[in-house]
């Protein structure tokens, strides 16, 4: 690496299959690369593709290449993250406007709407990233799909109060007809459910996934059904929030507008 000129390269001339790792990384650092400039309020995402930027970033600090940036962490892992590598942090409270977010995705639709949440930062995620003026998405191509749903569970977070009845009333939603509700369980919010406890959320909250078989009819609606849920505190749907998808794939990267 060269953090001062700004240039990273992975070497793909050899044609070797690059790890998914590596294409995180390829689509981390590129999205601070392009979209960060000196004095810009930052969002920063959560999860192992957003970890790259939030490196990439804490390097051009560094170095020198970037000054006189804020930034604003979606989650508890990516603010700790932050503070390790030096990055000044603000919140929401004092900064309501941001330039840029960057952050990844578990499913990318053709029109560029999102399923996130699978690392269990949906709320703080899009609470910030409705902020942002530009709203930057990294992937590798294996997120992409034709349509939402079947590919990766639609996570919603619910409030802990009488939680299996929010559960039965959220999988009882017209639009989500025939989604399976799976109470997230797990030591972290990743959607690992390797433990006997409920996961908790950043926020005190549980998760709830809904599997689907087919692709979600229309999930602008199927948001609004969830968010006038009552019970629900967030779901994972992010539909027209995104300006661009930096995506990784054995080709090199592209970029979606
Ligand atoms: C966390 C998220 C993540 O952005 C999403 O799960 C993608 O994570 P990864 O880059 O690790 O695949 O929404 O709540």
């Amino acid at each position: 690496f060269k953090p001062s000129t700004r240039s990273f390269s992975i070497d793909t001339s050899l044609n070797m299959a690059l790890s998914q790792d590596e294409l995180k990384k390829m689509v981390g650092y590129k999205s601070v690369d392009d979209y960060v400039k000196s004095g810009m309020v930052v969002g920063l995402g959560t999860g192992s593709t957003a970890y790259y930027a939030v490196e990439r970033l804490g390097q051009l600090l560094k170095d020198g290449t970037l000054e006189d940036i804020v930034a604003i962490p979606t989650s508890i892992r990516t603010k700790e993250q932050a503070e390790e590598l030096g990055i000044p942090l603000v919140t929401l409270d004092t900064h309501s406007k941001l330039d840029v977010a960057i952050d990844g995705a578990d499913e990318v639709d053709p029109d560029l709407n999102l399923v996130k949440g699978g690392g269990g930062a949906l709320f703080r995620e899009k609470i910030v990233e409705v902020c942002a003026d530009k709203f930057i998405v990294i992937v590798d191509e294996s997120k992409l799909c034709d349509g939402l749903g079947p590919g990766f569970p639609l996570p919603v977070e619910i409030v802990p109060f009488c939680h299996e009845h929010t559960l039965r009333t959220v999988a009882a939603l017209p639009s989500l007809a025939g989604c399976k509700p799976v109470l997230r369980m797990g030591s972290s919010t990743n959607n690992q459910n390797d433990g006997d406890e409920i996961a908790v959320t950043d926020n005190g909250n549980y998760i709830v996934d809904l599997h689907f078989e087919e692709p979600i009819k229309d999930a602008v609606k199927a948001g609004e059904e969830l968010k006038n849920t009552v019970g629900v505190v967030e779901h994972g749907l992010f539909c027209g929030m995104t300006t661009a998808v930096i995506i990784a794939g054995a080709d090199g990267i592209s970029v979606k507008e």
